[in-house]
């Protein structure tokens, strides 16, 4: 007898059916693989630049950067980690800390990760909350002090740190990078890491100076190196032969296209297999890649879209229907929305600028169209497809009734 129940066909296919990733950590983002390619020059350029600490002297700040999924991140973990293997048994004292700046939502709580790192384990010792930011900072500087550490603080994505600044931390770079004239004994060596290539240009000159002492820029991987990269994890993920040569060919190829993102490389190749396996597929095609990334695109597109507050939703509704209309007339569209789901509409001037942030996050293009003497009015478009919109707004009880 055929099963039909859904729950049971899946967990058969899962128990029974082919399978084509045999370890599907391997291409998550958190791994760190046991090869780097293409990196030994960048490899042997951080290292370098940290080796006076084995020779007990402070290395200089450095400043590393390069686009998404260059191996920054990879790069600095793991020269890191050797670093800290090889003194371990020695009586060295030096302490290599971690932190991503994107994972903090304050910036005392960044400098508690750096403390906590530095053996401040105790709320005495350093408490999560009360001190100042200076307070904080002295703490952490008196701990190096007086264990005469060589410290090296990671600051990884360090341009979301200018969102954790507040006025009263806005110096806080600028005394990161130059504690070492304070400290008696002991070191503190910043590195920072950053893919955002405008931020050198927003740094205050003074904090930059200091910071790029030393400069290693990451540069992009060619499309030949993301299929080595690939063919080297494919070879650890998957059962043996269940990759096509064109489906590797056209994922190194995306990825290349996008500066030659190595970590959007492995990510397709993820939702590749996965969709490839759910289909009981022998292997991943061509087409798994090209589904999978248009799966990633409204994925992306769909988180964005739910993030909106529910006056935002009704204007991309208002977008949606009115396609290619001018302001004027979206408002007027707005307006029917509000009538039919009850909700208190707000002012053109404001709907004018909301439309403008969305624009801004280019879920919807605007054009400026001239109206001889009329003046002029921006007219907007919709970038994505309108069921990627009633897809994302159908769980928004509000908004059912009009989509
Ligand atoms: N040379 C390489 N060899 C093997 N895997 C790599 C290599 N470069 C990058 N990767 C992998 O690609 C992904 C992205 O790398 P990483 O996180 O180091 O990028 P990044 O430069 O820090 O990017 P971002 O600026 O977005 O933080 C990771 O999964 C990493 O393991
Ligand atoms: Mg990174």
């Amino acid at each position: 007898m055929i099963n039909h129940d859904p729950v049971d066909k899946l967990l058969d296919d899962a128990t029974n059916g082919r399978s084509i990733l045999k370890k599907r950590d391997v291409l998550h983002f958190t791994f760190i693989p046991d090869v780097i390619l293409h990196r030994d020059n960048e490899l042997a350029k951080v290292t370098q630049a940290l080796l006076p600490i084995l020779k007990k002297s402070r290395p200089s700040n450095l400043l590393v950067y390069g686009k998404p999924g260059t191996g920054k991140t990879l790069v600095v973990k793991t020269v890191l980690s050797k670093i800290q293997k090889r003194v371990e048994k020695s009586d060295f004292p030096i302490k290599l800390v971690y932190t991503n700046a994107k994972d903090e939502t304050t910036l005392y709580g960044l400098l508690v990760s750096f403390g906590r790192q530095l053996g401040l384990k105790t709320q005495k010792e350093l408490p999560t909350t009360g001190l100042s930011i200076s307070g904080v900072f002295n703490r952490l500087l008196d701990v190096i002090q007086k264990n005469s550490t060589n410290a090296v603080f990671v600051i990884d994505e360090i341009d979301y740190l200018a969102e954790l600044i507040s006025k009263t931390g806005k110096d806080i770079l600028y005394n990161l990078t130059r504690a070492n004239e304070r400290l008696k004994t002991g070191s503190l060596t910043l590195i920072g890491i950053s893919n955002d290539l405008t931020f050198k240009e927003r740094l205050d000159p003074r904090v930059l100076s200091s910071l790029s002492e030393e400069e290693i820029v990451f540069t992009n991987y060619t499309v030949e190196q993301i299929k080595e990269i690939l063919l080297d994890r494919i070879k650890t993920a998957f059962i043996l032969g269940t990759v096509d040569i064109a489906a590797l060919n056209l994922c190194a190829a995306m990825a290349g296209q996008e500066h030659g993102d190595a970590r959007r490389a492995i990510d397709l190749l993820r939702v590749a297999g996965e969709l490839a396996e759910r289909e009981q597929s022998e292997t991943v095609k061509e087409d798994h890649i090209r589904r999978a990334s248009q799966k990633m695109e409204e994925d992306k597109e769909t988180t964005a879209l739910n993030s909106y507050p529910l006056h935002e939703k009704l204007l991309i509704v208002a977008v949606m229907r009115a396609k290619g209309s001018s302001t004027g007339e979206i408002f007027q569209a707005y307006k029917g929305l509000c009538k039919a789901t009850r909700q208190r509409e707000i002012t053109q001037r404001r709907v004018t600028q909301i439309l403008g942030d969305i624009e801004l996050s280019g879920l919807i293009t605007g054009k400026i169209v001239h109206q001889g003497m009329h003046g002029r009015t921006k007219k907007y478009n919709l970038t994505v497809q309108p069921d990627v919109i009633k897809k994302a707004f159908k769980d928004d009880l509000v908004l059912t009734d009009v989509l």
